[in-house]
């Protein structure tokens, strides 16, 4: 695979993905939606071997909203065992590439057998280096910022903090994501103009990607024109043309 036209020293540190259309292209083909999920898979083993190949150091994937609760139960559960297979099939992997997983969103609602395999793959992976995978799992960013904001409340009650201690940099510390970088790209496929609660909190600056490819389409080539188009913009972070020419530094928290 050529990597022509991308400069492998300008690569987002952050890549975040809402992968949307495993229904539609199942449909297309007169297949079952649970065919396109299993078709989607095969995608998410792609854009995290390229992550890896690449040496972005994080990718967020937005594998089930708190809100996909409310589909089929047949199709929650046949979502439930990829995601169970796809960790156990791919922990070997992980550890050999030096991938780290983390996940995302209310996992007490996870199925205890997924929970489990769950927890068994981040601790077996915790000390990997090479590329962070974060799963966001039963994930809502509207409920992310909600428990951030009773968690420093609480300690604002209990004195660890005055309120005019709260800032952008504490409420970014306790969110899910507090440790890790802000999303510098974020893809959806499908072409649906929405972030449909992924990450909101996350992405003042984040440059937006959307292509009407169906999730199980996008595979190394369309992850690789979304990376070039990335360096082709201009992030400019509230700052004009000139003061870029000039250097100026940013004054955006979210670096
Ligand atoms: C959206 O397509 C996709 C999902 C709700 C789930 C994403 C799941 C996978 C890619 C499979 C397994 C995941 C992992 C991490 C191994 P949609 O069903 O909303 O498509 P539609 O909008 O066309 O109906």
């Amino acid at each position: 695979m050529s990597f022509k036209g991308l400069d492998r020293n300008r690569l987002p540190r952050h890549v975040a993905i809402i992968m949307d259309g495993n229904g539609r292209w199942a449909k297309l083909r007169g297949k079952s939606r649970i065919e396109g999920h299993r078709r989607g898979r095969a995608s998410v083993r792609a854009v995290v071997e390229m992550s890896r190949r690449l040496g972005i150091p994080y990718l967020s994937l937005y594998a089930f909203s708190a809100e996909n609760w409310l589909r089929p139960k047949d199709e929650v559960s046949a979502l439930m065992s990829l995601l169970e297979h796809y960790l156990t099939v791919e922990e070997p992997k992980m550890m050999r590439h030096g991938i780290r997983l983390l996940a995302i969103g209310d996992k007490d609602r996870l199925p205890a057998t997924v929970q489990c395999t769950l927890e068994r793959t981040i601790e077996a992976t915790k000390e990997n280096k090479h590329l962070t995978v974060i799963l966001a799992l039963s994930y809502s960013g509207r409920s992310d910022i909600v428990r951030t904001v009773q968690e420093i409340a609480a300690k604002v009650k209990e004195g660890e903090y005055a309120p005019e201690d709260i800032d952008e940099t504490l409420i970014s510390a306790h969110t899910e994501t507090g440790s890790l970088p802000d999303p510098d790209l974020l893809i959806r496929t499908s072409g649906e103009m929405r972030i449909s609660n992924f990450f909101l909190w996350q992405i003042p600056y984040t440059e937006l990607y959307v292509t009407p490819i169906l999730w199980p389409d996008f595979r190394d080539k369309e992850y690789l024109q979304a990376l070039t188009e990335f360096q082709r913009r201009q992030r400019r972070f509230g700052r004009t043309d000139e003061q870029i020419a000039k250097n100026i530094p940013r004054t955006d928290r979210s670096q």
